[in-house]
């Protein structure tokens, strides 16, 4: 239904695929609606490493892994064989009916990954069919030939901000900015966020209102060790399984809270009733 790309001016710094996969993550808990998390990188992306535990069986521990992700869908759409539920059939399911994951692709050369860009249309075409929300993390900048097809195809982007004033300040000038930012809803996310910083998200919104007055408030996914802690182990769904229902004194309740606002506003701004789509709730 609609298609939400992740997508950064800089590298590492603003957490994009950690902030893409914990919302991923996050509505395939908690939301009755069908999310499928991908991403799109060349150089070895980390979204699939985030899941590992949660999908090895499937996976058989990362082995033979030909038969599935994106490498697979582009053999079928260059043989003419893509059908409505090939890209469901090609992913893993990390919480059933709710959310897959389809790995990216494993291309060891340049030159195969760019014509891989020629069948990412039809693909995302069938898995914005089938899915109500497809979460994608694109490479950072706008050089990528996959990034800029994947943004203009996107109905939402989530830019991933950082408390960076240099970089910041490109985001803000637009210097960097990709074409297709400039026509689309856009939502801000500062990742890996630090609330005793002077640059809250309310100070930046306000520090650069002259340049955009944004009518959304920035999102936070705030800096949590525990939370890197479950992605270095490779198993970010049991740890938000086990974790999500924090009371408010835990000193993760705010990572959480913040979390939860993003990751509705987000479902709303695809236009997600997310009154009638939520199943579980937290404490909050
Ligand atoms: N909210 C957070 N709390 C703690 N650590 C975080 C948080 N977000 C990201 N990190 C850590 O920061 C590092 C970079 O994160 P990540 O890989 O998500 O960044 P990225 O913007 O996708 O980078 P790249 O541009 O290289 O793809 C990782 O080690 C990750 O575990
Ligand atoms: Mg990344």
């Amino acid at each position: 239904m609609a298609q939400i790309a992740f997508w950064s001016n800089a590298h590492g710094q603003p957490g994009n695929t950690s902030n893409a996969a914990v919302i991923a993550a996050l509505t395939g808990l908690e939301y009755d609606i069908r999310t499928l998390v991908t991403q799109t990188q060349f150089e070895r992306s980390t979204l699939e490493t985030l899941f590992t535990k949660s999908n090895e069986l499937q996976l058989g521990g990362l082995r033979d892994i030909s038969d599935i992700g994106l490498d697979a869908l582009a053999r079928l759409a260059r043989a003419n064989k893509l059908m409505p539920e090939s890209v469901k059939n090609k992913s893993i399911t990390l919480e059933r009916n709710r959310l897959d994951l389809l790995v990216g692709t494993m291309k060891p050369y340049e030159g195969l990954y760019e014509s891989l860009s020629e069948h990412v249309k039809p693909i995302f075409d069938i898995a914005n069919n089938y899915y109500q929300s497809v979460i994608v993390d694109l490479h950072s900048g706008s050089k990528n030939p996959l990034t800029t097809a994947l943004l203009n195809e996107s109905d939402l982007v989530v830019v991933s901000l950082c408390q960076n004033r240099t970089l910041l300040d490109r985001f803000f000038s637009k210097e960097d900015w990709p074409a297709a930012l400039y026509n689309k809803p856009v939502v801000l996310l500062i990742g890996q966020y630090d609330p005793y910083s002077k640059y809250t998200a309310s100070n930046i919104q306000r520090l650069y209102k002259r340049s955009w007055d944004f009518k959304q408030p920035i999102y936070t996914i705030p800096y949590c060790s525990d939370f890197k802690d479950a992605m270095n182990d490779k198993d970010l769904m049991g740890w938000l399984r086990k974790n999500k229902n924090l009371s408010k004194k835990h000193p993760n309740h705010f990572f959480f809270q913040e979390l939860r606002k993003a990751a509705k506003a987000i479902l709303e701004e695809i236009g997600v009733n997310t009154q009638v789509k939520y199943i579980e709730r937290g404490v909050s």
